[in-house]
């Protein structure tokens, strides 16, 4: 087994299947299955949700005019939702989950305090984190590369729904290459916008792997985690391409 601890960041658009909106039985129910897989092969997990399939506070402030700041804690408090959700799915399964918020709701979930967080994934507890890093301007991507670090994460696996980072984007271009890796310098300078800069900036100074790989494809988070060579996989180690 090629990890024993990692960070699993799944988008919120991702749980919202086909809809595009909101919450989807069957790719919650598949990504609880899966996700008990990469437990019970005893790889200790914790998961960043998205918030973007019931609100995305960049776009409502690019396009609605709405206070930044305000539109993210509207964001973070997406991420909580889709936190519960994915902690209902995943105890219907015989999971064993904590959820723990950058935001203190109490009545709803655990407050985020790293030593508890590191305990919890020692007992084999899946610890969800929501609400994102707490602070407005943060993207979700940014704060699974921060909880990577503060669980000490091997590596973080971004779910996303293409295969990989390509050098155009795949879905407009049949041709698109898709690179086997890439280094933090090269994802910057080319402006690969498959994660914010802030992310890969902080991946890069704590040196934390991070794999593009496309989790619609069934079965890829259990491959992914297992150290399948699934995907895009960013790190120190530049692409000749
Ligand atoms: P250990 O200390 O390792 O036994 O962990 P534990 O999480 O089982 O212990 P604890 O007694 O702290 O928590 C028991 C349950 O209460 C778990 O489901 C926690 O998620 C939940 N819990 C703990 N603290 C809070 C809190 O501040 N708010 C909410 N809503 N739940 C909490």
């Amino acid at each position: 087994m090629k990890y024993k601890r990692i960070l699993l960041k799944i988008s919120g658009e991702a749980l919202a299947g086909e809809a595009g909106y909101g919450l989807d039985h069957d790719v919650l129910t598949r990504i609880a299955e899966e996700i008990k897989q990469v437990q019970r092969a005893g790889i200790e997990l914790g998961i960043v949700c998205g918030g973007g399939n019931i609100f995305r506070g960049m776009k409502a402030a690019a396009e609605r005019g709405m206070d930044r700041a305000m539109a993210d804690y509207m964001g973070m408090l997406a991420t909580v939702q889709n936190a519960i959700a994915l902690q209902d799915y995943l105890e219907r399964t015989g999971v064993v989950t904590r959820v723990l918020t950058a935001i203190e709701m109490k009545e709803i979930a655990e407050p985020f305090i790293p030593r508890r967080a590191n305990r919890h994934l020692e007992k084999g507890r899946v610890v969800i984190f929501a609400a994102g890093t707490g602070n407005p301007f943060f993207t979700t991507d940014t704060a699974a590369v921060l909880r990577a670090a503060q669980i000490n994460a091997q590596a973080i696996f971004k779910a996303t729904d293409v295969d990989g980072i390509f050098d155009r984007d795949p879905q407009k271009f049949a041709d698109a290459i898709r690179y086997d890796k890439l280094s933090y310098l090269q994802v910057l300078d080319r402006g690969l916008k498959v994660l914010d800069s802030t992310a890969v900036s902080l991946s890069m100074d704590n040196k934390i792997p991070i794999v593009v790989f496309n989790m619609e494809v069934e079965g890829n988070i259990t491959r992914a985690a297992m150290g399948e060579n699934v995907g895009t996989t960013v790190s120190d180690q530049a692409s000749s391409t």
